[in-house]
């Protein structure tokens, strides 16, 4: 008698067991996230939008700017920055599975409101863009090295190169975490 319910349970469970080719997220109630049609970036969730989340002022007037090679420049070295990080062995892992797709441009809009270029920056305060990632110094320093390489092969002067960082090195107290 026994034996006869428990197969009858096991034979309703297999019943249930979902067939073959399952959709395993839609099981376990797991949205799949779908790029943008237009942007090609991932959506993320909401965040109030502020030059304030760029994490310093601006330079003022165009000649710092220029010397980057204006907005198109500054887009080029941004997206030339994430190129070289995400190919780099010592910091790869950390850019995995992040929209590289939106960091080009968040980026370069950071860069472009911080040289005095007139954009916007639209992107997350760098506390929140960066939690819980574990960026050490030393993956900041590559960092910076794969900024600067991209930099060097776009013949920024050495001097406007370094307005650029020293910007970004008080930012990077929000960046690393150990
Ligand atoms: C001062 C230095 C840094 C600046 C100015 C900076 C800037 C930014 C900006 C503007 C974003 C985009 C935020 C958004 O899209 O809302 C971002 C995201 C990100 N950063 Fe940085 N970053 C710095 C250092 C680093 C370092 C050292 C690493 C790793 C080695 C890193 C890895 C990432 C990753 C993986 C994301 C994507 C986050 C996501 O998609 O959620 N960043 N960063």
């Amino acid at each position: 008698m026994l034996l006869t319910a428990t197969a009858s349970a096991l034979l309703m469970l297999m019943q249930q067991a979902p067939a073959e080719g399952t959709d395993w997220d839609a099981e376990f109630g797991v949205e799949a996230k779908q790029r943008d049609p237009v942007t090609g970036e991932f959506p993320v969730d909401p965040y109030p939008q502020s030059n304030a989340n760029a994490g310093a002022a601006p330079y003022d007037g165009a000649g710092l700017a220029a010397a980057f090679g204006g907005r198109e420049g500054i887009a080029r070295i941004a997206a030339r920055t994430v190129d070289l990080s995400e190919a780099d062995p010592r910091i790869a892992p950390i850019f995995a599975s992040h929209d590289m797709v939106r960091l080009k441009r968040t980026l370069g809009e950071q860069f472009c409101y911080l040289l005095g270029a007139g954009c916007d920056y639209t992107g997350r305060d760098m506390k929140t863009a960066h939690a819980q990632m574990g960026v050490s110094r030393a993956d900041m320093n590559a960092l910076v090295e794969n900024l600067q390489a991209a930099m060097r092969e776009a013949r920024v002067p050495f001097a406007a190169q370094n307005r650029l960082l020293a910007k970004l090195a008080p930012i990077s107290r929000d960046v690393v975490e150990r």
